[in-house]
């Protein structure tokens, strides 16, 4: 099947009418038009190239030291892993279940695990604690290393956690939510 326009001869001999090259102009910007208009459209369906860049499921964290913390995106989420101080994790083993807001781990490998520190932390790797870095209020990002019980901090609207992620204050429900995660090496951990 032909895709071409046909251009009528000229009465008078061969070359195009005036009347045929409007015609097929106006065909061409119609094309070009409709083109420029549906472009974003489906330029919006492309995954965005920064939170490709940023999207893991593998960490390593061989190289991180007491205090430290990386955040990758994950699932469009923030995660945090934080290579907590023994001070940190002393505070988070001294705090009683029971004078908890939210006494559940929210582990999403066992929804019925209580908010104990020890359950809340990677295992093999007490010193460490990987979960959701979003605030269970209204999802803000909490800072770290912030807030009456050092942990992390929602400056939205006030929601204090403590080094274990657990929520001690503030309009927060919840404690931060713990993903499903296992080390596939002595160093690297997937995240879900
Ligand atoms: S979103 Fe964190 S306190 Fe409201």
């Amino acid at each position: 099947m032909s895709t071409q326009t046909d251009i009528s001869p000229d009465p008078d001999g061969d070359e195009p009418t005036r009347r045929d090259f409007l015609y097929i102009a106006t065909i061409a910007m119609g094309g070009i038009g409709v083109g420029s208009l549906a472009w974003p459209f489906i330029a919006q369906m492309n995954p965005d190239a920064s939170a490709l860049a940023l999207s893991t499921s593998e960490v390593d964290i061989g190289s991180m030291q007491p205090g430290d913390q990386v955040s990758v995106m994950w699932r469009g989420k923030p995660v945090f892993i934080r290579y907590r101080t023994e001070e940190e994790i002393a505070e988070a083993e001294a705090v009683e279940v029971s004078e908890l807001p939210d006494q559940n781990a929210r582990l999403e490998v066992d929804p019925a695990a209580t908010a104990t520190n020890e359950n809340r932390s990677l295992a093999d790797r007490p010193e460490f604690i990987l979960m959701t870095g979003v605030c269970t209020h209204l999802g803000c990002i909490p800072l770290s290393e912030a807030g009456d019980f050092g942990g992390w901090f929602c400056p939205c609207h006030g929601s204090h956690y403590d080094t274990a992620g657990r929520i001690r204050r503030g309009p927060a429900p919840e404690n931060l939510a713990i993903p499903t995660y296992e080390f596939i090496s002595d160093t690297t951990i997937r995240i879900g």
